[in-house]
């Protein structure tokens, strides 16, 4: 199974940069995000649907059924790429019923017990968005359930895609694919990390160092003319 990579963000500069390294398979915003850009959230959002191939997710900012329903018809008529993400409530479940039927793709978010899934089970819903990292600030971790929500979706309604959200850094990035998530939405700060690796660069900069020490003319035609 390929592992499908989301971009966590609304930036149209951190999109570009990381698409060029095939890591844009797809896009999740989310209040938040789309609140430190500058461009007013539908035509952001407008311009992330015409540089991505993908799935873009766009979630709702009501707390009522009705009301997240009546932003759905909104959002969904931004372009065919949006997926509606709606909370992981009671009133969210209410929601996706009706948004399912109006024929929007679904995205399931701020889920942090694998039993809050059993609200969805029996609706077709495209994504489940299980948080990993941001229970690290109360002083819990989602990694063990990773494995367990991994394992209810796939016995209980395989059509839904599980995405492991909320990845701070490599373990929460490792585990996601042990667990066997399809999708992985990944923040761009969490890849400049990983690819950024301390060891990677201090151990190219420790063998340049040693070629250093050889004369000038030890390392002709090595080395490239600048
Ligand atoms: C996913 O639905 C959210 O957009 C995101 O993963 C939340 O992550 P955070 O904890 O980094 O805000």
């Amino acid at each position: 199974m390929k592992t499908i990579f989301f971009l966590d963000t609304a930036s149209i500069n951190d999109i570009l940069f990381w698409k060029n390294y095939g890591l844009v398979d797809g896009i999740t915003t989310n209040p938040k995000l789309l609140s430190l850009e500058k461009n007013k959230a539908l035509i952001q959002l407008k311009k992330i649907c015409e540089i991505v191939d993908g799935p873009v997710s766009a979630e709702v900012t009501e707390k009522k059924a009705e009301h997240m329903i009546n932003q759905a018809k909104v959002l969904k008529k931004i372009n065919k790429k949006i997926v509606i993400k709606l909370p992981c409530t009671l009133e969210g479940a209410t929601a996706a019923k009706t948004v399912i039927k109006m024929g929007c793709k679904t995205n399931i978010t701020l889920s942090f017990d694998p039993n809050q899934y059993l609200l969805f089970k029996d609706l077709n819903i495209t994504y489940f968005s299980f948080i990993v990292g941001r229970v690290e600030d109360f002083g819990k971790s989602n990694i063990e359930n990773l494995y367990t929500i991994s394992k209810l979706i796939k016995t209980n309604n395989p059509r839904t895609k599980l995405i492991s959200a909320s990845i701070r850094n490599s373990s929460h990035l490792s585990h996601s694919i042990a667990a066997g998530s399809e999708v992985i939405t990944v923040p761009p700060k969490t890849w400049s990390n990983i690819f950024n690796n301390e060891y990677t660069i201090s151990g190219e900069d420790d063998f340049i160092k040693s070629w250093n020490t050889l004369t000038s003319q030890d390392r002709k035609g090595y080395e490239i003319k600048k």
